[in-house]
């Protein structure tokens, strides 16, 4: 796709890879418009000159506030790049689960992408290029113990853009989905070991969607999906014991 001169709609780019994304697409030449979540960092965002509509997705009030801001204005992008991780839910420790919570965290991760995508179609298809950029994660092709209802919400929204991907063949409607490894942002503050930098995962989408790739495998999710080429059951293997 040549993106320049396209709007985009880029969920999360108030904070780590939406906030590098929103930062590369706007230089080359896209008009993006964002959304965030905390008032703080909308703010900051809006300062720096980006159209920022402020949200919660973790319900449909958040997304019937997108869709209600985006009425009328025609976008050829949607980038749905909100997520996180969600809290502990692992059988092996006592600590209770907080449901409610991992909750939220499904509709974040899965509803709210596709409750924007049925929103925005008809508009997209109306665009003689358009593009949907779906962020899963390197965990959506091989999951780990510890995080399972983030790793079924990357596998579930990796499923529903591969079905959207064959449904939309014949239109003007590119489908990309996007797999990172690790990514150095607030979502993985805790962690230690290797970390992609942000800026480099956003310069790696912005090559994909550029290329009209129908998966940016960011990093080393790019080896991750070699293996399971290879043996699903060895990708597999590798990353269980996380
Ligand atoms: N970082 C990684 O290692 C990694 C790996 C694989 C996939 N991913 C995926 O990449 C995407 C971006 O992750 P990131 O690491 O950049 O995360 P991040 O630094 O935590 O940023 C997340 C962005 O999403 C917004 N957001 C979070 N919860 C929200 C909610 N309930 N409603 C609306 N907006 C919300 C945040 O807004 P506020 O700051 O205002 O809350 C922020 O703009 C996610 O889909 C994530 O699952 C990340």
């Amino acid at each position: 796709m040549q993106l320049s001169g396209k709007t985009a709609l880029v969920t999360g780019g108030t904070d780590g890879i939406g906030a590098q994304l929103i930062r590369q697409l706007r230089a080359k030449g896209v008009r993006v418009i964002t959304q965030g979540r905390s008032a703080g960092r909308v703010a900051a965002t809006l300062a720096d000159g980006f159209e920022v509509i402020e949200a919660d997705l973790s319900s449909s009030a958040g997304v019937d506030t997108v869709l209600a801001a985006m009425a009328g204005q025609p976008i050829d992008i949607l980038v749905n790049n909100a997520g996180a991780g969600g809290g502990p839910h692992d059988f092996r420790a006592d600590a209770a689960f907080d449901l409610a919570q991992d909750d939220r965290s499904i509709f974040l991760n899965l509803n709210a992408p596709i409750h924007l995508i049925a929103g925005l179609m008809a508009g997209l298809k109306n665009r003689p290029e358009a593009m949907v950029v779906n962020v899963t994660s390197g965990l959506a092709i091989a999951l780990a113990a510890s995080h399972p209802v983030y790793c079924a919400t990357k596998a579930g929204l990796r499923s529903y853009t591969q079905s959207l991907r064959a449904q939309l063949k014949d239109t003007s409607v590119h489908v990309l989905e996007v797999l990172p490894p690790v990514v150095d942002t607030s979502m993985t503050a805790g962690r230690s070991g290797s970390k992609l930098p942000a800026p480099e995962c956003a310069r790696q989408i912005i090559a994909a969607m550029e290329s009209g790739r129908n998966e940016a495998n960011v990093g080393m999710t790019r080896l991750l999906q070699v293996i399971h080429s290879i043996s699903p059951a060895a990708a597999r293997g590798v990353m269980i014991r996380f």
